[in-house]
């Protein structure tokens, strides 16, 4: 792991030094990657990412951006309305490469491209749909991938990005910033071999834009609509685009 990653330092906010922290993170965070996320979630991380697969499962050609360890494609893969194939695209071999992901290596309508948000290795127009989850506070450039990822859809297709939110209701928000922000770090690193990196994540999310803006900035980036729904009081967002 990147030595920046072990310190108490505050993360990068954006750009290459962003850049360069978040995929060594990922990268050293592989072998705890799941276990982290079913911590975290209290075990509710798969039922969102079934929830927000739903307006895709008519697409034919889907890049999940940010795959990571590849849930968000056998969320998808689980519906039997899905008949399409994936394009799975990471920065971080290192989480798609791990043996417990063996069921999508070989998986037919499957294939993978390292790659990152910002910079999408794919032509224009070649999907109908693109979803990410959990990735939208991790690029460096949240306005260059929300372009890029209108720039890879066809016209009619679509965007569903899955992301944690901020709650507007001042208890719950209190509320949630005390689990996510102190006790999950805590939890995961009675668990974790990098309990620092945890340190990342809920600060991830204190400096992510509130869903309004994230909607504007969609608007911005070429996609013609975008809405967003609240699940969790907030804390959990789904935001849908069509191009
Ligand atoms: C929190 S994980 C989410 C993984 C997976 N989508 C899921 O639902 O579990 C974030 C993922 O985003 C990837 N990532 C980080 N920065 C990225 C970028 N700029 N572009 C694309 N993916 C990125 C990381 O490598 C990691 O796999």
């Amino acid at each position: 792991m990147d030595r920046s990653t072990q310190t108490d330092a505050h993360p990068p906010v954006s750009g290459a030094e962003k850049r360069r922290y978040v995929f060594s993170m990922f990268a050293a965070l592989a072998p705890d990657y799941d276990r982290w996320n079913r911590i975290i979630s209290l075990g509710l991380d798969q039922m969102w990412r079934r929830r927000a697969i739903r307006p895709l499962v008519k697409c034919r050609h889907v890049c999940d951006l940010g795959t990571g360890t590849g849930d968000m494609v056998r969320a998808l893969f689980s519906s039997s309305d899905f008949t399409g194939s994936v394009w799975a695209v990471d920065p971080t071999r290192s989480l798609w490469a791990r043996p417990s992901q063996a069921d999508l290596h070989s998986h037919p309508r499957c294939g993978f491209a390292l790659g990152e948000g910002e910079h999408l290795p794919l032509g224009d127009g070649v999907c109908d749909g693109i979803m990410s989850g959990f990735v939208m506070r991790n690029f460096y450039n949240l306005d260059r991938a929300l372009s890029e990822s209108s720039r890879v859809v066809a016209p009619g297709g679509m965007a569903v990005f899955l992301e944690m939110g901020h709650p507007r209701n001042a208890i719950w928000r209190f509320l949630f910033n005390l689990y996510f922000q102190r006790l999950a770090p805590a939890l995961a690193g009675l668990f974790s071999s990098q309990p620092k990196a945890y340190r990342y994540l809920p600060e991830s999310l204190a400096r992510f834009p509130a869903q309004a803006d994230v909607r504007r900035r969609f608007l911005s980036n070429g996609w013609r609509t975008a809405e967003y729904k609240e699940y969790l009081g907030g804390a959990i967002i789904v935001y849908r685009a069509t191009k």
